[in-house]
């Protein structure tokens, strides 16, 4: 969950080399007859990913200060398995360079890229005489085969479609020639013909011959799409900003042109040519947009920029107008329905027919929107620009790292980087709490979902704690903390950079209390459930000088509690009952005894049967929901000096507004 308070202060000189261009630079260069050398490699998710996969196939990659030294791959590796991650054009530019190879190669990725189609690039790959499989387990396999060049047309508008056939073609014997049906970005073209490919260009058709490139040696210009998220935010923040050094490829700058159309104050400066590639500098000045309109040619243009120009059209009265996206629907998501929702989230309207794309917008910004990314990297990056200029917002997930590492760096937004530990943490409210709290701090922050396995080591541990300005750490890992960062505690829910690692559990069941307005203190009570929380329950109460008794299913672990705590065991009438036991069938046959004023019962999603009857004889019933708030105030308190006065209900009316139960 990555919360933002709308402020920001955009530097662009952190954004390193393009992507689409590193991912064939360093294939490439892994098929040259010599060491390369790459400059401004960006560090992101899906160029990794290709790295990963050229040295699994034998190349040597040597990264150093965003500098890549390649040495071709010699005496290539069979029978390997490639995981290409979230990164399409890793799978298949790569599916064409291993069809080239000749060897056996297993195609994996994850839940994203497993569901993409393939099919595109193995059957002109088929065509020209490479064999292919498919099982559920994997992308594909190649199986290796001879390759013989043909002239290939294309069924679908794909740079990576042309790239892999392309890549291909060095290795087959005679001409391969690739026919497009609309021109596609080109970069493996220029960058073939930099490195002295026998290749050639006529109109829509490119023809490579069996070829040795010679090694690369290359700066990277910056990423022209990670730029065009930036550019946006400038233009719809009015923020005048110069981008410099950025690719400026006729093919990828469709955004601008669409842009410029619609009114935006841009234009490029020192345009010039290097290996191959134009490069120049990105001019963005105050302007006034009137409704976009994007032919399919500029689609095809700017095909990775559409989510945040569908961002910028959401800011502009009017009907926008985009033709023709239909392969957006098998992007990292189904961009389409993305992008509906995410209009939706702005009280706009987009519309698709099956053809276009129709954005209908009054121009009018909602107050703090929350966003559903998909787990998309670009449309979790549109969605960052419609926060910032709705002034704040928030979104669930933003994997920028896949394309763009150093995007919140670019922005300067300079959140906060917060987060849970625990081994089953996918339900928790934390990241809806913590949203609620930095929106009324007014600050921006993430926080983190930090799913650990129970056996998880130590140095893990403490890699996440200290990576972080602040965690909340549950179950199992609470009394672990505890003794790795030597805490007075013996279990803690809270660490942070400069604070004491502590646990704030106890002061949110008090202060669930007394807001309830409950005299509690020096009171017989009952204890459901033996657990971690119950034992922070127990030790918090003492101190006001409470009676417990546990009650829980296992009597053994009940009987510990008892010994340790000199707990009573023959309380008949308590005056409140605390569960800190899920829904089981333990907790239904509990009968509420008549001498009970209150229940607190810590679990705040299923049902309880003591809450319903607490509830049905009218007694003070203290949801966990307000523990829960309670305790993370505290920790959000000590982690950024911002004490959220004590507004329980408006965080409630929060999650009831968020719909989830
Ligand atoms: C890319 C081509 C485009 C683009 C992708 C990168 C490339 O995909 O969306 O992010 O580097 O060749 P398609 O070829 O599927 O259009």
């Amino acid at each position: 969950m990555l919360t933002l308070n709308g402020q920001f202060n955009i530097n662009p000189s952190v954004v390193r080399g393009d992507k689409s261009i590193s991912h064939r630079a360093l294939i490439l260069a892994s098929i040259a007859n010599g060491k390369s050398v790459i400059k401004n490699l960006p560090y992101s998710r899906d160029v990794m990913a290709t790295v990963d996969c050229l040295r699994t196939l034998g190349a040597k990659i040597v990264l150093d200060d965003n500098t890549a030294t390649v040495e071709p791959i010699k005496g290539v590796k069979n029978n390997v398995t490639l995981n290409c991650q979230n990164s399409g054009t890793t799978a298949r530019l790569l599916a064409g360079l291993v069809a080239g190879l000749g060897v056996r190669a297993k195609f994996i990725g994850d839940g994203s890229l497993m569901k993409r189609p393939m099919d595109r690039v193995l059957k002109p790959l088929t065509q020209l005489g490479a064999n292919f499989c498919k099982d559920e387990n994997c992308l594909f396999e190649s199986l290796g085969g001879k390759l013989n060049g043909k002239v290939i047309y294309s069924e679908v508008d794909s740079a990576q479609v042309k790239s892999a056939v392309l890549i291909a073609g060095l290795f087959a014997d005679g001409q391969t020639t690739y026919v497009e049906q609309t021109h596609t970005r080109n970069h493996t073209e220029l960058m073939m013909d930099v490195m002295g490919a026998d290749i050639s260009v006529n109109g829509l058709s490119v023809t490579v011959g069996k070829s040795t490139l010679n090694c690369l040696n290359t700066d990277i210009p910056c990423d022209l799409s990670s730029t065009a998220f930036l550019a946006c935010a400038a233009l719809i923040c009015h923020k005048p900003t110069v981008f410099k050094n950025v690719l400026l490829n006729d093919r990828r700058t469709g955004f601008l042109k669409i842009l410029k159309a619609s009114g935006a104050n841009i234009r490029c400066d020192c345009v010039r040519v290097c290996n191959g590639e134009k490069v120049g500098d990105i001019l963005v000045e105050t302007s006034n947009l009137t409704p976009l309109f994007a032919s399919y040619a500029d689609v095809c243009d700017s095909i990775d920029e559409l989510p945040v120009l569908a961002a910028v059209a959401l800011t502009v009265k009017g009907k926008h107008v985009f033709e023709n996206v239909c392969e957006l629907k098998y992007k990292e998501s189904n961009r389409i329905q993305a992008i509906i929702d995410t209009a939706k989230a702005c009280n706009q309207q987009a519309v698709f027919d099956g053809t276009n794309l129709t954005l209908t917008s009054d121009g009018i910004l909602p107050k703090y929107p929350r966003f559903t990314s998909y787990n998309d990297h670009r449309m979790a990056m549109a969605q960052t620009v419609l926060c910032l200029a709705c002034g704040g917002g928030s979104i669930d997930e933003t994997p920028f790292d896949v394309s763009c590492a150093e995007f919140c760096q670019a922005l300067g937004l300079n959140e906060y980087n917060f987060g849970l530990i625990g081994c089953d943490v996918k339900n928790s409210r934390s990241p809806l709490l913590m949203e609620h709290l930095a929106n009324c701090a007014n600050i921006t922050c993430r926080y983190d979902l930090i799913q650990l396995n129970c056996d998880v080591t130590d140095d893990d541990i403490l890699k996440v704690i200290h990576s972080h300005d602040g965690l909340n750490i549950t179950m199992p890992f609470k009394a672990r903390a505890a003794s790795l960062l030597n805490a007075d505690d013996i279990s803690v829910n809270t660490v942070g950079k400069s604070i004491r690692p502590q646990s704030t559990d106890g002061y949110g069941i008090v202060k669930a209390l007394t807001s309830s307005n409950i005299d509690f203190a020096n009171k017989p009570l009952w204890i459901v459930g033996a657990g971690g929380a119950s034992v922070a329950c127990i030790e918090t109460l003492l101190k006001y000088g409470c009676k417990m008794q546990v009650i829980n299913r296992t009597q053994s672990h009940a009987d510990m509690l008892t010994q340790k705590y000199g707990l009573s065991t023959n309380i008949t009438e308590p005056y409140g009952i605390l569960s800190f036991v899920p829904e089981c069938q333990f907790e239904q046959n509990i009968k509420l005894p008549d001498s009970c004023k209150f229940v607190l019962v810590s679990a705040y999603k299923g049902q309880s049967r003591l809450k319903e009857q607490a509830l049905r004889r009218g007694l003070m019933y203290i949801d966990g929901l307000k523990m829960l708030y309670h305790q993370g105030a505290k920790s959000f308190a000590l982690w950024t000096g911002t004490d959220i006065q004590d507004d329980y209900e408006h965080f409630e009316r929060f999650v009831k507004s968020c719909n989830i139960g």
